[in-house]
């Protein structure tokens, strides 16, 4: 009896009942075995002893197995987790609007065949420039706020510059894939500017470029208009006007309507009602010679578009320094 209150669980109840029950070595099969051996008239009282003592041993153990059990489910009950309660919800992060708008864009220029390409932030002032029809003396280098690095710095061949526009991807795309080609390259370009509400220091480029047999500016203008309508989702006010880019010829600015003001005029487009937006033209033919590709037999069109404008479009951004900002109260709008 003492040995049955001291169980503890399920295993020791089976160990206590195996010693006394088991058929061939429990005691109490020893003990009915014995009982043969005492004097014919002991036997049944023996016997009968033997019954009671069986029979209170089975009690006891049944009694302290519905404890067990007893026990067990309450233990459930503690540990019971109702998992269809409601929980915090996981605060999951999203792509910054830059990278959305990139991506989107992306798909528009895969839907049209071009391949999406990546160049060095940290360019030499050949790709930057030289290679672009824009030599050293050029006045247009004024145009460009440069940030030259350091020539102390750099291997001592090439003079490295933070590259002003991703247009020196261009050059690469060319050398490494020959003619025809289609592709656009999103990137951060670098320009040692003044900020203000429409000025950053980095901003995002697109740069496009298709090389084929007899490119005109009519295929650059249906680019465009389908670029266009594919990301506003809406009719926008284009221009087209001359623009002068030492690697095009002739060179175009496509500007479209102020979405935040809606051409009434506002600090993002300097009060113009206007936002300049894409640089474009017909490849320059020194261009596709510094790629190595032969302007008697190919020609093609470029363009170089403010991504982080139209970000600011797209969203009424009011000003571009948010977008660097870090800000979650900023950022989680979008
Ligand atoms: N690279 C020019 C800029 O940054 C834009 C441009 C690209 C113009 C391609 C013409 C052709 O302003």
């Amino acid at each position: 009896m003492k040995e049955i209150q001291g169980i503890k669980n399920s295993k020791e109840w089976q160990e206590i009942e195996n010693k006394y029950f088991s058929r061939k070595s429990g005691e109490l099969a020893k003990l009915l075995k014995d009982i043969k051996d005492v004097s014919e008239d002991l036997r049944p009282k023996l016997g009968a002893m033997a019954n009671d003592v069986k029979e209170e041993i089975s009690k006891a153990l049944n009694k302290k197995k519905a404890d067990l059990d007893l026990q067990t489910e309450t233990n459930l009950e503690q540990d019971f987790i109702d998992v269809t309660l409601e929980i915090e919800k996981y605060k999951l992060g999203h792509l910054h609007p830059m990278t959305q708008v990139q991506s989107e864009l992306e798909d528009i220029f895969k839907s049209m065949g071009f391949m999406i390409l990546d160049g060095p932030e940290l360019e030499s002032d050949y790709y930057n420039f030289e290679a672009l029809n824009i030599p050293s003396w050029h006045p247009a280098r004024d145009a460009q706020d440069t940030f030259y690095i350091d020539p102390s710095t750099g291997s001592g061949k090439d003079k490295l510059v933070l590259r002003t526009h991703t247009s020196p991807v261009q050059i690469r795309a060319m050398q490494r894939y020959g003619a025809p080609l289609r592709c656009v390259v999103p990137g951060r370009v670098f320009r040692n500017e003044a900020t203000d509400a429409s000025h950053d220091h980095t901003f995002y480029q697109l740069e496009g470029l298709m090389v084929d047999k007899e490119i005109s500016i009519a295929n650059l203008v249906a680019v465009m208009k389908e670029m266009l309508s594919a990301i506003f989702k809406k009719e926008v006010k284009v221009r087209l006007r001359p623009g002068y880019f030492p690697f095009v010829e002739p060179g175009f600015e496509l500007d479209f309507g102020c979405l935040i003001c809606g051409g009434k005029g506002c600090s993002v487009c300097k009060q113009t009602g206007w936002i300049e937006f894409v640089g474009s033209g017909l490849v320059h033919p020194n261009v596709l010679k510094s790629g190595g590709i032969d302007p008697a037999k190919w020609s093609g069109f470029a363009f170089g578009l403010g991504l982080t404008r139209l970000v600011m479009m797209k969203y009424g951004i009011d000003d571009i320094r948010l977008l660097q900002s870090g800000d979650l109260r900023f950022l989680n709008q979008f």
